[in-house]
């Protein structure tokens, strides 16, 4: 049977965050530079976003660049500096005719001027758009989220506009990067690792996490729509017993 129509519509996950893995070493399967596992890898982005906005879900975030990418070959890095700002100048029709928002999480404002200002201005032409948004996390780091909120949490409390009494789950959410949006409920990660790898760390608490041995560049649209009908096997719990769950 097709996989897509074992997809229940009304259980979709709101929220999908996707560890995009093993680009390197699908690159060295196919004899090729790091770099060329990269530009496939846009392939793979491209068609993942599309099968979500399809489906109907409502967040997508993408683990593009993370704080600690940093320490790969300065040549790895730029390109894949240059490749995110060619792919936001070629998809930019693509995302407003499909009415896709582009949101970015992470300290970007200290990636290279051309990528940042290429992102601000894609983000700025897609902000009125409403059927998915596009959540790259770039320059970013669960810990580094974790951090920035506390740190203005902290501030707060010392100019006496928070109690420290008055915080909680919600007060801290609202000063995560992903402020707004729903937890993910599934998280894939590809290429066959097992790990969170400082990702969306608070936000995880009890997401689903999915692994699938796929490099990134071979994901498509039907390995997204196994792992949602996957997902949707799943009992979730969040702490209370079976019994419990029973309407
Ligand atoms: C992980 O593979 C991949 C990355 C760190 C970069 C992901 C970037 C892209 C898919 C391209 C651009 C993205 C956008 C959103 C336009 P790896 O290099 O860690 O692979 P390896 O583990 O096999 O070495």
């Amino acid at each position: 049977m097709d996989i897509k129509s074992e997809i229940d519509l009304d259980k979709l996950p709101r929220h999908v965050a996707v560890i995009m893995d093993g680009n390197g070493r699908w690159a060295k399967q196919h004899g090729k530079p790091r770099v060329f596992g990269h530009k496939n890898g846009v392939r793979a982005v491209r068609e993942t976003t599309e099968a979500a906005a399809e489906l109907g879900i409502e967040y997508l975030t993408l683990y593009a660049f993370s704080t600690e990418n940093w320490k790969r070959p300065k040549l790895e890095v730029s390109a894949l500096m240059t490749l995110l700002v060619e792919t936001l100048h070629q998809e930019l029709s693509t995302l407003l005719k499909n009415d896709v928002r582009l949101n970015a999480i992470g300290a970007v404002e200290k990636l290279p001027a051309a990528t940042y200002e290429t992102l601000l201005k894609s983000i700025e032409s897609t902000r009125n758009n409403q059927r998915m948004t596009l959540n790259l996390a770039l320059n970013y780091s669960g810990k580094w989220d974790i951090l920035q909120a506390t740190r203005t949490i902290a501030h707060k409390v010392a100019n006496a506009t928070i109690r420290p009494e008055d915080i909680d789950d919600e007060l801290i959410a609202k000063y995560l990067s992903t402020a707004g949006m729903p937890d993910p409920e599934l998280l894939i990660r590809t290429s066959g690792e097992s790990r969170i790898s400082n990702f969306l760390l608070w936000q995880m608490a009890y997401t689903e996490l999915y692994f699938t041995p796929v490099f990134w560049p071979d994901f498509g649209k039907s390995d997204l729509y196994q792992a949602i009908v996957a997902y949707q096997q799943r009992e979730r719990r969040f702490g209370k017993t079976s019994d419990q769950l029973l309407p």
